[in-house]
């Protein structure tokens, strides 16, 4: 299998022209897309009734706006989106384990490590569709055509707008100074999100450089790893520390929560996007491919279509606050409000290649 080459020039070029898209001036942006978001098997098997048209979506994400597109996608075909829902390696193996019985037409997941995970697993099948091709663009798609980006996420610094000055924090490396000591806060390094940025910081830094972040990072943490990204924000507007290291989506679903206590927390905290002086910010995708054995193929093309058209993506952003691949989407007024800004390259291929590493990694740094 051909595979992806990191930071390769035309990736580069492609990538930051969306990134200009979005932000405007110049800048040497690439972006990676991934998503792994973990969440029980609520498999729960559906079979279409006579006639009905359907599509089956094997998924890994984890976030409520996704029932509003795939419903917003019924009103306009009639054709009816079921979901199972999984963490992604769990699904990648279903899909391994039950080949041809499975009853899944699309996998999606949050993170392009896994994306290309499934590729490397033969889960996924090769699709060619001109209109799905004509809203991604080439860099957010697998250069063998066996999945395409839906969505950007960037992993970022947020931090206690009461107690850190601005200009305070700019970079990844800045929370493992001396000065942040027993204030930093940070998921389980189990997690895809961990997983896939020190991946990528192998990839572009070196892996002493990324060790020597993980350690310095360790070493600052306000309190054992604990809770997921939502949790982090929660724990900074709380005071247990300072700044944390979560997806910006985050605090955009929290100040639209219906949960009071959520919104108040993302209220009292801003964001940094780090290292806009040099490599850039962590970035990653949420991904979807074509199953190997999909029996609802017209289906789950239609429904591709769907996701990254501009109607598509600017739904789904609306409700997720990650950033749309396809350029045409509008975007949430905090979106906008958060400014053009510089991504890291990043490579699919290298973020799986690199993942065991990362793990590696974080266990000699004490990072649980
Ligand atoms: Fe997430």
């Amino acid at each position: 299998m051909e595979e992806r080459k990191a930071g390769g020039e035309t990736g580069r070029n492609a990538r930051a022209g969306w990134l200009s898209a979005y932000a405007g001036a110049a800048m040497l942006a690439v972006i990676v897309l991934l998503s792994a978001c973990g969440a029980a098997d609520g498999a729960m098997r559906t079979r279409a009734a006579d006639g009905e048209q359907v599509v089956h979506v094997f998924s890994a994400r984890h976030y409520e706006g996704d029932q509003l597109l795939f419903e917003r996608f019924a009103e306009k075909t009639g054709i009816q989106v079921r979901e199972v829902k999984g963490t992604a390696v769990e699904l990648v193996e279903r899909l391994r384990a039950e080949g041809g019985e499975a009853n899944a037409d699309l996998f999606i997941a949050a993170d392009g490590g896994v994306m290309e995970y499934a590729k490397r697993r033969g889960v996924l099948q090769q699709m060619r569709d001109e209109l799905v091709e004509r809203q991604v663009p080439a860099d957010w798609r697998d250069p063998d055509r066996y999945w395409v980006a839906i969505a950007a996420r960037a992993r970022v610094i947020a931090y206690a707008k009461d107690r850190v000055a601005p200009g305070e924090l700019s970079s990844y490396e800045d929370l493992t100074d001396e000065r942040w000591k027993g204030r930093v806060l940070a998921r389980s390094s189990s997690n895809l999100y961990n997983r896939s940025m020190l991946a990528s910081f192998i990839a572009l830094n070196g892996e002493q450089q990324a060790a020597r972040w993980a350690s310095g990072i360790a070493g600052n943490l306000a309190r054992p790893p604990e809770g997921g990204d939502i949790a982090q924000v929660k724990a900074v507007a709380a005071g247990v520390g300072d700044a944390a290291i979560v997806n910006a989506y985050y605090i955009g679903q929290m100040l639209q929560s219906q949960d009071p206590e959520e919104a108040r927390a993302a209220e009292r905290l801003g964001i940094v996007f780090p290292n806009q002086h040099s490599i850039g910010t962590h970035v990653n995708v949420s991904g979807a491919g074509l199953t190997r054995y999909a029996r609802n193929r017209e289906n789950a093309l239609k429904l591709l279509e769907f996701v990254t058209s501009r109607e598509g993506q600017t739904l789904l952003v609306q409700e997720s606050f990650e950033f749309p691949v396809n350029a045409e989407a509008d975007m949430p007024a905090l979106l906008e409000s958060w400014g053009p800004f510089k991504a890291q390259p990043v490579d699919f291929a290298a973020m799986l290649d690199y993942s065991d590493k990362a793990a590696e990694l974080f266990i000699s740094a004490g990072w649980d």
